[in-house]
Parts: C-alpha cells; sequence; structure tokens
C-alpha cells in the first residue's frame, strides 16, 4: 500500500479546507507513515482533521528544508499528534534564514520554534547530511548535489548571515523523499530548491535504478526563465516520469506550461489531493 495525501497547500480543492502558502505531505505505506514538511501554520492540521486523518498514527516527520513556510506548522501538529516523534531533517534547517534582495527588507524565513519547545511537544530531532533510510524502500536525499546546467538556486533572493555578512543560502538543507516502489521512484519534494532534476538524478544514483513513475511537490520555478522551465520539461519527458504533480512554489506559469506539455501525465497537487499508487496503476483523486 502506497498512499499519499497532500494536507497543506498554497491552493485547495475542497469545501473546509484551509489553503495556505507552503507544504505538508502525507506518505502512508504498510511499514510506515511519515509526515513530510508541516505547512506554515494551522493548515495541515486543520486540513487533517477535517479529512478525518489522525495524525497520531505518523511515525517520522521528515522536513525537506528549513524555510518557515514547511516548518512553520511543527508546533500544532505535535500537538495534534501527542507522542514521541523523530524529526529528520538536515542540520542546516536551524540556521536562520532570511529572502528578500534588499538588505534593509530581509524577511525572516528560517524555522520560527526553538528546540526546546518542540522537544517539549514531543520531537527528537535527527540531523543528518547524508541520506537517511526510514524503511527498506524509504529514504531521504540528503544534500542534492547540483550538476545541471540550467538549474540554480534563485539568485538575489534567499540568505544567510555569516561570519562576514550577509551570503547567498546555498539551500543546503534541501532534500526530498524517495520511496522506491516495484515499478519504479516516486519523489516528494518541498521546495525543490536546488532542483528537480538535480533531485531526481540524485535519487536514481542512490537507488540504482532509472524508472522514475511519479514526482510531487514544488520545483521553486516560480521566478524562473521559460528557458529553464523548458529544459526542466524537457529533462521530465527524457526521465519518462510518468506523473508530474506539481504544487506550491512551481508556480503557476511553471505549471500552466508543464500541464500544457506534459498532458495526462500532469496534474495539480493541492490540498486534498489523495493519489493510491499500486504496483501498476497511479490514481489521482
Ligand atoms: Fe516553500
Ligand atoms: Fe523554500
Amino acid at each position: 500500500m502506497l498512499k499519499i495525501t497532500t494536507l497543506s497547500e498554497n491552493t485547495v480543492d475542497a469545501m473546509g479546507l484551509l489553503g495556505e502558502w507552503g507544504l505538508s505531505v502525507l506518505v502512508e505505506t504498510d511499514t510506515a507513515n511519515i509526515l513530510m514538511d508541516a505547512g506554515q501554520s494551522l493548515s495541515a492540521g486543520h486540513n487533517a482533521s477535517v479529512m478525518g486523518i489522525d495524525l497520531s498514527k505518523v511515525d517520522k516527520i521528515v522536513l525537506s528544508h528549513g524555510h518557515s513556510d514547511h516548518t512553520g506548522g511543527l508546533q500544532n501538529v505535535l500537538r495534534q499528534m501527542r507522542k514521541k516523534v523523530e524529526v529528520i531533517a538536515h542540520p542546516d534547517v536551524w540556521t536562520a534564514k532570511y529572502s528578500g534582495q534588499r538588505e534593509d527588507k530581509r524577511k525572516d524565513i528560517g524555522m520560527p520554534f526553538l528546540l526546546k519547545d518542540l522537544e517539549s511537544l514531543g520531537a527528537s530531532f535527527k540531523l543528518s547530511r547524508e541520506p537517511v533510510r526510514i524503511t527498506d524502500n524509504i529514504m531521504t536525499t540528503g544534500e542534492v548535489p547540483m550538476v545541471t546546467d540550467f538549474e540554480q538556486i534563485t539568485p538575489n533572493r534567499f540568505y544567510v548571515k555569516g561570519k562576514s555578512g550577509w551570503q547567498s543560502d546555498e539551500l543546503l538543507d534541501d532534500m526530498a523523499l524517495i520511496i522506491n516502489t516495484k515499478s519504479g521512484l516516486v519523489v516528494v519534494l518541498g521546495c525543490g530548491h536546488r532542483g528537480v532534476i538535480n533531485t531526481l538524478y540524485h535519487s536514481q544514483k542512490l537507488i540504482g535504478r532509472k524508472e522514475v513513475r511519479m514526482v510531487i511537490g514544488g520545483c521553486h520555478l516560480i521566478n524562473a526563465s521559460a528557458e529553464r522551465v523548458h529544459m526542466t520539461i524537457a529533462a521530465l519527458k527524457e526521465l519518462d516520469v510518468q506523473k508530474v504533480g506539481m504544487s506550491h512554489c512551481t508556480g503557476l506559469p511553471a505549471s500552466a506550461m508543464m500541464a500544457q506539455e506534459l498532458g495526462e501525465r500532469f496534474f495539480y497537487n493541492n490540498a486534498c489531493t489523495q493519489i493510491d499508487i499500486t504496483d501498476t496503476e497511479i490514481k489521482v483523486d
């Protein structure tokens, strides 16, 4: 059994749910239930309740990176879980992170909690730069090497404060979740800051197989050039990805271009989207 439900996204596809800039995706399998990100504030927990999903069944939380639109819902989600839970993330999720070109207008977009506050709600952090194996078939990517010549971290946008002042944030904490199914890989992205294609190449290498059945989540193409979007689509075609479920920071123009180019392979993955994956079929509701 592999079932993926998006709990929080910028947009919703059902009455009674909340849309919120950010992402949270629940992955359920026979061996483990994993929550990838927690959305920005209240939406993941609220939407889980409305959808009748009991978050106490979550075994592990994975954080795709430290940005608050993926981590800001942690406190609320942990309160709803009422249990001890391991949180797998890169050490840089605890680095102060900022967004904005102008120094005087930079906004704090890092993890909005202290470690002790999350620990008091049951979280225990497992920090790793390397991939972390969760079950025989599920692992995180760890740091994603940037190998394509058309993918880059959005310039002049994300910063950290280093010893010598402001520095571009290389988003080393950006990682994805890989599920190795019998018929190929399923990859869940958070923001895909280091590039969706880089992430897929890295996933193929880590698992040692080529077939990519599905990729879902944010691709951070929201400010990307049309050229980069076209090259991304060409690479998705070359990889022969069977289903592409875009969300969040992929942005509307890039998502529309993908919908046009990928036809039935494309779907918009927003809050309430439920994906049932068998060995032969991917069913999107
Ligand atoms: Fe994001
Ligand atoms: Fe992000």
